[in-house]
């Protein structure tokens, strides 16, 4: 577990020194918060990160991230050479839409999501990566909330978490087998996100969080953010996302990634 995170630390400094060609001719990205890049900046919703202390190590400042610097879908961009960040459906222009298009969005639910990977296949996507859910039973807010009688975690959200996962990696088998043409791959972030063992204080949030658990405005943050794993109550900090990153590009362990990481899969 280590090995991760010096991997990550490593990673932390590398923004777009690129060295090759971008590995993929386009890289298009769905999901909740964890990877919004400023969608919701204009959007009615409560769900928003577009105010300091989010944004604190990211080298624009303020964009939108529900983190401190760059998200896991930012930096699995800078792994394939992309030489900048996919920009957001809210800001797109014609011109930049056919290499990528973030359409993340905080507060995004899974179950709309569910058929994405088949409107992604309509479109022409052949190369899938689907993350799993991440422990969120080891959130600060839900420790917060349910208490977690004497564990690191909330182990009944995870129990949940678990099974989710377990049924999810089955179907991208049965993609695979069925599509023939396209290539899926399960991306474990459960156990890519196991730096509760490297860590051993309790996951509290590094910012000054209100009730609904984000950052309050201009909230003061930890200094030390890289020994940190979560940045406000719910999100992960730039260092947790890059060991995710990471370990979904170069997958360290069988149990990362299933059948292929990320390097592999745009290879195919
Ligand atoms: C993900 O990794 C965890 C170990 O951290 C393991 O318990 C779980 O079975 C894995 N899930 C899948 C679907 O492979």
């Amino acid at each position: 577990m280590v090995t991760y995170y010096i991997f990550a630390l490593l990673m932390q400094f590398r923004i777009f020194i690129v060295f090759g060609k971008p590995q993929v001719p386009c890289y298009f990205i769905f999901g909740d918060s964890l990877v919004d890049s400023g969608n919701n900046n204009e959007l009615e919703t409560e769900a928003k990160a577009n105010y300091l202390p989010y944004g604190v190590d990211f080298p624009e400042g303020v964009t939108g991230r529900f983190t401190n610097g760059r998200t896991m879908a930012d930096m699995i961009g800078e792994l394939l050479d992309l030489d900048e960040f996919i920009p957001t459906y809210a800001t797109v222009t014609d011109q930049q839409m056919s290499k990528g298009v973030n359409y993340a969005s905080g507060g995004a639910g899974i179950l709309p999501e569910t058929g994405s990977h088949l409107r992604l296949y309509n479109l022409g996507g052949r190369k899938i990566a689907l993350f799993g859910l991440a422990p969120i039973g080891c959130t600060p807010v839900e420790i917060n909330m349910f208490g977690t009688n004497g564990r690191r975690c909330v182990e009944s959200i995870n129990d949940a978490v678990k099974s989710f996962n377990d049924k999810l990696k089955p179907l991208v088998d049965e993609l695979n087998h069925d599509i023939p043409d396209a290539k899926f791959t399960f991306l474990n972030v459960s156990h890519i996100s196991s730096l509760q063992q490297v860590f051993p204080w309790p996951n509290v949030p590094c910012c000054e969080v209100m009730v609904d658990g984000q950052c309050a405005h201009t909230a003061t943050t930890c200094p030390m953010r890289v020994l940190s794993i979560y940045f406000d109550g719910l999100h992960p900090t730039e260092m947790a996302h890059n060991v995710i990153a990471t370990s979904s590009y170069i997958a360290l362990s069988q149990m990362d990634a299933s059948p292929y990481d990320i390097n592999h899969l745009v290879r195919l």
